[in-house]
C-alpha cells in the first residue's frame, strides 16, 4: 500500500488573459477572466491523484490551511471530487481568508505573472505532538510513504526536518517554488528534487563558490542542455546521503527535461513534446512533478517517470488553469500507445 501526503499550498487563481501587462499608472482592457481551482500544493495534489492509474492502491492526501469563505469551500470541494482525502486540511475559523493568486496570462505566448496573497497558507506549520498525529508511522515496513513540498506555505523546512529524524523511511519530494535560502545541509533531506532552469542555479548558489557558479552559467549558455546535465550532477552530490534516492530533475521548458539519481547517476535528456499551441502554461510544472511522483511510487523507473511527466505537462500547457488542466493517466496512455 501507498500513500502520498502534500502538504502545502491551497489559492484560489483569479486568472485574466491579456495582450499585454499594463504599465504603472495604465488602465487597458483585457481578454477572458476565469476563476480555478489552485496553489502549488492543491496543484501537485491533483496532479498525482489524476496521473496515478486507478489500478493502483495508492492513497492521496493533502495538509494545508483554507479559511471558512467560499473560497476555501470551492478549493475542498476541488480536492474532494478528485478523491483526495481533506481531513487535514484545516479551515481556519478566526478570519483569515483562503489564499488567492492574482494571474495574468499573456495571450500570444501563455506566459503568467503571478501575484500570491498568502492567506490562510500562512498558517500551515506544526508543533511536534501536531505532526506524529499528521504523519503516524508506518503499519509495514513495505507500505511505500511519500510527502511533497513546495515553498508556498512557512513551515516546509522545519517539517522535512523532523520527518527526517522521526519517520526516516518516509520519502521526501521538495519542489522549492516560489525559491527561498536554504542552507546547503538541509538539501540532504531531500530524495527527490524537482525544479526549472532558474531554481536549479539558485539551489546551487547555496553550495558552490561564486565563480564554480559562473563556470556553469557560462557553461549552458554555450550548450544548454550540456550546461544544465553538469548543474544536475552537482545537485546529486548536494542530495546524496546514506539511503537516499538523490533524484533530480530539471525541468527546461521547450528545451525538455535533464534527470538523473543515484541508481541511474549518468544524467539523462528528455525532449519536450511539441504542442501545437501554448494556451496557458499555468500549473504546467506542478503536472510535471505529479507524474514523477505518482509513476515513481508505482514502480516506475525515473526515465519512465519523466517521460511520462514530461507527456502530461504537455498536454496541461494546451488548456487554461491549473489544476483543471491536469490530464488524466488514461488520456496520456492512450495518446502514447
Ligand atoms: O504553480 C501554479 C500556481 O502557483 C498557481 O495555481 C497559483 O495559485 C500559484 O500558487
Ligand atoms: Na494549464
Amino acid at each position: 500500500m501507498a500513500l502520498i501526503s502534500v502538504c502545502g499550498s491551497l489559492n484560489f487563481d483569479l486568472v485574466t488573459f491579456t495582450g499585454r501587462v499594463p504599465e504603472a499608472g495604465e488602465t487597458i482592457s483585457a481578454g477572458r477572466f476565469e476563476t480555478h481551482a489552485g496553489g502549488k500544493g492543491l496543484n501537485q495534489t491533483v496532479a498525482i491523484r489524476r496521473l496515478l492509474n486507478d489500478k493502483d492502491e495508492v492513497d492521496v492526501e493533502m495538509i494545508g490551511h483554507v479559511g471558512n469563505d467560499a473560497f476555501g469551500a470551492q478549493l475542498k470541494d476541488t480536492l474532494t471530487s478528485n478523491d483526495i482525502a481533506t481531513d487535514k486540511v484545516r479551515v481556519l475559523e478566526d478570519g483569515t481568508s483562503t489564499g488567492v493568486a492574482t494571474i495574468l496570462v499573456e495571450q500570444r505566448t501563455g506566459q503568467n505573472r503571478i501575484l500570491i496573497s498568502e492567506g490562510a497558507n500562512g498558517h500551515t506549520k506544526y508543533s511536534d505532538s501536531e505532526l506524529e498525529k499528521i504523519f503516524p508511522p508506518l503499519t509495514k515496513p513495505s507500505d511505500i510513504r511519500f510527502v511533497v513540498f513546495q515553498n508556498e506555505i512557512p513551515a516546509t523546512l522545519e517539517i522535512m526536518r523532523w520527518l527526517v529524524k522521526n519517520r526516516p523511511s518516509f520519502k521526501i519530494a521538495y519542489n522549492p517554488s516560489p525559491y527561498k535560502e536554504v542552507t546547503r545541509s538541509d538539501w540532504a533531506l531531500v530524495d527527490l528534487l524537482i525544479v526549472n532552469e532558474i531554481e536549479a542555479l539558485q539551489v546551487l548558489q547555496s553550495a558552490l563558490t561564486e565563480k564554480e557558479v559562473i563556470g556553469l552559467q557560462q557553461a549552458i549558455q554555450k550548450d544548454l542542455i550540456g550546461g544544465y546535465k553538469q548543474v544536475t550532477a552537482e545537485l546529486r552530490y548536494l542530495l546524496s546521503k546514506k539511503n537516499s534516492m538523490a533524484a533530480i530533475a530539471i525541468t527546461l521548458g521547450e528545451k525538455g527535461c535533464v534527470f538523473c539519481s543515484n541508481e541511474l547517476p549518468e544524467v539523462q535528456h528528455i525532449s519536450a513534446c511539441s504542442v501545437p499551441q501554448v494556451i496557458d502554461t499555468t500549473g504546467a510544472g506542478d503536472t510535471f512533478l505529479g507524474g514523477v511522483v505518482s509513476q515513481l511510487c508505482t514502480s516506475h523507473t525515473l526515465p519512465e517517470a519523466v517521460l511520462f511527466a514530461t507527456r502530461a505537462s504537455s498536454l496541461s500547457i494546451q488548456r487554461s488553469g491549473a489544476a483543471e488542466s491536469i490530464p488524466l493517466y488514461q488520456e496520456i496512455r492512450k495518446l502514447y500507445e
